[in-house]
């Protein structure tokens, strides 16, 4: 792969015709752009080579016919020196830093010192310059996302940026996106940083099952533990992760107390605990620096939350559920051919985490229309339709989450719901979108709003199915806000 151009320089007097033929392509090339804007003469016909030219313009590259710069790329603290024959014009063209450094060059040769993992890259980041074009694997987009930061490109910066954020679900034998966290985490990209965060979150089972899981930096661990929004099978398999990326990376006391006291203690049903606290070694050790919250666990497991929120000032999350699939929680829904017709489904929960109500259960039921139209759309519509018979097509995907049943139980407690909607992306099954319900609705306003499950490659259709999980949380508002 790593080509040297060691030819010599080329006599001075070839360099105005170079130049000659060097402006006139980047003309073409602007010129193209236009030309698609506009529409073309009519009785037109366009005859387009682009293709040829970016072809020549690989080989004025490769061959340095006419070079007036040379590139000698040194790698940092190494004797490794990669040597470019370029064209100045070129180079300038989308980047005002290799401006500057041209103009104040005294000599034919520009040295550049970049790292190792820039080095590797950097004919790749020339040849961009070139060609515009650049082929990517996921190892490499860090070190050609620094060089186009470094150098202002800012094309290939936002194009590196948005590969990343689609490829987080990649296959790969290092862990990627963890590393992309940290690169967004240092250079200040918030949405990079964001969608890697996101993407962690949602696929946490996934990820504390991988090698990716011990990578992660002590500071991911903390913003991931602090999220009530992780989708994970359920508290104790986040506890047991947690044990295993202790043993493994041996941080300090006071990182462990933190990550330990940002577990939800309330989450894990009282049998669990009672095993942890006698046969969990990082719970024997560390069992000071959590009693209080252990404390508080079991005596919300002991009677009705109610009672407790009576007597006790609470102000914590370890009341608070986050996203768990395991089934006391909910129930994944598959939605054959969903834009059939109306489809139900029933399914039960427990009535609450607390060990005083896990054995009650709750029946919900849930409806999902492909083409519900809203009450005020559905008179016009009406309207419409006795004027074009035809229409068939309009409204939005709706589902809404109801109790089968009341009872007394239910007092006190408002139950969140969640749809978690699965789709496909680069070959794989990723969480595309989580849909809260508020507390006092029974269906989500902009449900698949944008999803468009009448086209046959619907990312959102897999095998022809909607693939949704539902999850109830059952929340105890007297117990998440703290009493004066
Ligand atoms: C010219 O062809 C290339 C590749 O074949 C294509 O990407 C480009 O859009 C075309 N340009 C115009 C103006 O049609
Ligand atoms: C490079 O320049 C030389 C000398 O002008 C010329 O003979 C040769 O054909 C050129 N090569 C290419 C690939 O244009
Ligand atoms: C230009 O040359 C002078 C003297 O040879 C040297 O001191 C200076 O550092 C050079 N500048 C650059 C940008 O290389
Ligand atoms: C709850 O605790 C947080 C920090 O743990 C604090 O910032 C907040 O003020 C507390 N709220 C009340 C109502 O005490
Ligand atoms: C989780 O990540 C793995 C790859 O690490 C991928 O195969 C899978 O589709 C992802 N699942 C979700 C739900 O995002």
């Amino acid at each position: 792969m790593v080509r040297l151009y060691e030819q010599g320089i080329p006599a001075w007097s070839y360099m105005s015709t170079l130049f000659i033929f060097i402006l006139f392509h980047s003309v073409t090339i602007r010129g193209a752009a236009l030309k698609q804007e506009a529409p073309l003469d009519s009785g037109a016909t366009l005859l387009n080579h682009s293709m040829a030219l970016v072809q020549r313009m690989e080989t004025l590259l490769s061959t340095g016919n006419g070079s007036d710069i040379t590139l000698r790329v040194q790698t940092i603290y190494m004797d490794e020196v990669k040597v470019i024959q370029a064209h100045s014009q070129i180079l300038t063209l989308q980047s005002d830093v290799f401006e500057d450094l041209l103009i104040r060059r005294n000599d034919s040769v520009v040295v550049l010192r970049e790292t190792s993992d820039c080095a590797a890259v950097f004919d790749k980041f020339v040849r961009y310059l070139y060609c515009g074009d650049v082929s990517v694997r996921l190892d490499q987009a860090i070190s050609l996302h620094k060089l186009a930061s470094k150098y202002h490109v800012l094309g290939l910066q936002h194009g590196l940026t948005q590969y990343m954020t689609q490829h987080l679900s990649s296959d790969s034998p290092n862990s990627h996106v963890v590393s992309w966290y940290n690169y967004a985490l240092k250079i200040g990209d918030t949405v990079l940083r964001d969608s890697c965060l996101q993407y962690l979150s949602w696929n946490l089972s996934s990820v504390m099952q991988s090698g990716e899981w011990s990578a992660v930096s002590e500071d991911l661990l903390l913003s991931l533990l602090q999220r009530s929004d992780l989708i994970l099978q359920s508290e104790l398999e986040l506890y047991e992760a947690l044990e295993a990326w202790i043993n493994h990376n041996q941080p300090d006391a006071s990182t462990v107390e933190s990550a330990l006291r940002a577990l939800r203690y309330g989450m894990i049903p009282p049998q669990h605990l009672f095993r942890l606290q006698k046969q969990s070694l990082l719970m024997l050790k560390y069992y000071e620096s959590i009693r209080d919250l252990l404390y508080l666990a079991f005596q919300f497991h002991s009677a009705s939350p109610i009672q407790l929120a009576k007597y006790f000032d609470v102000n914590c999350s370890i009341f608070t559920p986050r996203n768990y699939l395991s089934s006391s929680w909910g129930s994944s829904w598959v939605i054959n051919n969903p834009t059939r017709d109306d489809r139900s489904f029933s399914f039960q929960t427990q009535l609450g985490p607390s060990g005083y109500d896990s054995a009650k259960r709750v029946t919900w039921n849930a409806l999902f229309s492909p083409r519900w139209l809203p009450l005020n759309a559905r008179s016009t519509y009406t309207e419409l339709s006795a004027m074009q018979p035809t229409r068939t097509e309009g409204g939005r995907p709706r589902i809404i989450v109801t109790p089968a049943t009341s009872s007394p139980d239910f007092a006190g407690v408002s139950f969140q719901k969640t749809v978690i909607v699965m789709a496909k992306q680069q070959g794989k099954v990723v969480v595309r979108h989580v849909y809260n319900f508020h507390q006092s609705t029974e269906e989500a306003g902009d449900f698949l709003f944008d999803a468009d499950l009448q086209r046959r490659s619907s990312e959102y259709l897999i095998d022809s199915s909607l693939y949704l999980h539902i999850i109830i949380k059952p929340l105890y508002q007297a117990l998440l806000i703290a009493r004066k």
